[in-house]
């Protein structure tokens, strides 16, 4: 792909949801996008993530489009392969813009304390540690191309207001708070700027699933705090795609170390 001066993005979890949203709201506007999702399983998740095929669909429907994108498939566990991606990808474009570390995964217990190591420490792995791969996969070519830049971490209104029974999604989402103010700080001289988005209830697969339901529907309460106060059931993944793209344009250039909240409401419960 000849890219020329083009910005590039390489967003993980691109395969479908809010990933694939965002991919989208940055290939229309002229960048050069990597999309990179799973290549293997996540054990205890009990819906279906997204498969090498899934990701290469997407990458195909965008590319039919005549947008400017390209598919790099990893788990976000795997940091080498990260770093391969991130080496290949300025080995050819000279530059690395824009990196959202979206990829995530949601799973439900009864309790927090009776969660299984298995579930607790996927949760860990995926979201917090995969987040942090993802970071210093990238970082140090960010500052090496010298052009300054964006990253923006996906974490959640869970790592902001209390949820019963999911614990483990809530410290990880909200470990990456303290993972972006810590490198925001750092990356502030490189002109590097580093902010969280937390959505509420946003329509895609980790949502619209029966496993997800049912747990919605079974913990008491649980359903009357994750209603949203707009009057939707959920928003739709575009929305949360649009802030995203804000935080990594030149009109957010002063906006770094914040929690950007997009949740029709959600927090006000
Ligand atoms: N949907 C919501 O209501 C909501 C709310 C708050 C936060 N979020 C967060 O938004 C992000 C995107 O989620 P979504 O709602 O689009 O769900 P989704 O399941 O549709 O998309 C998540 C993507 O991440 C990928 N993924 C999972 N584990 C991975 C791994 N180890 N390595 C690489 N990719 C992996 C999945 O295959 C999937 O394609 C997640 O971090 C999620 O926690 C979602």
């Amino acid at each position: 792909v000849v890219v020329g001066e083009r910005r590039v993005a390489l967003i993980t979890g691109a395969a479908r949801g809010i990933g694939a949203a965002t991919a989208a709201t940055f290939a229309q506007r002229g960048d050069h996008v990597v999309l990179s999702d799973l290549d293997r399983r996540v054990e205890s998740v009990e819906y279906a993530t997204s498969s090498v095929d899934d990701l290469a669909a997407t990458v195909a429907s965008l590319a039919a489009d005549g947008l400017s994108v390209e598919s790099a498939p990893a788990d976000v566990r795997d940091h080498p392969r990260l770093a391969d991606i991130v080496s290949d990808v300025v080995g050819r474009h000279a530059r690395l813009d824009y990196l959202v570390a979206n990829a995530g995964i949601a799973s439900f217990g009864t309790t927090t304390w009776a969660i299984d190591e298995r579930t607790w420490q996927d949760m860990i792995d995926v979201t917090l540690t995969g987040t942090w791969n993802t970071c210093r996969a990238a970082i140090p070519s960010m500052i090496e191309a010298g052009n300054g830049g964006s990253i923006v971490l996906v974490s959640s209104t869970a790592a902001l207001k209390s949820l019963p029974t999911i614990g483990h999604y809530s410290a990880a989402k909200a470990g990456l708070v303290g993972l972006m103010r810590s490198l925001a700080l750092e990356l502030a001289p490189h002109w590097i700027r580093v902010n969280t988005v937390h959505p509420g209830g946003t329509a895609t697969p980790m949502t619209e699933n029966e496993r997800s339901e049912s747990w919605q529907a079974s913990v008491p309460g649980l359903n009357e705090t994750l209603t949203l106060p707009m009057p939707i059931k959920r928003m739709e993944p575009s929305a949360i795609a649009d802030t995203i793209a804000f935080l990594c344009s030149d009109a957010a250039r002063y906006v770094t170390g914040t929690t950007a909240v997009v949740d029709a409401g959600a927090l006000l419960r």
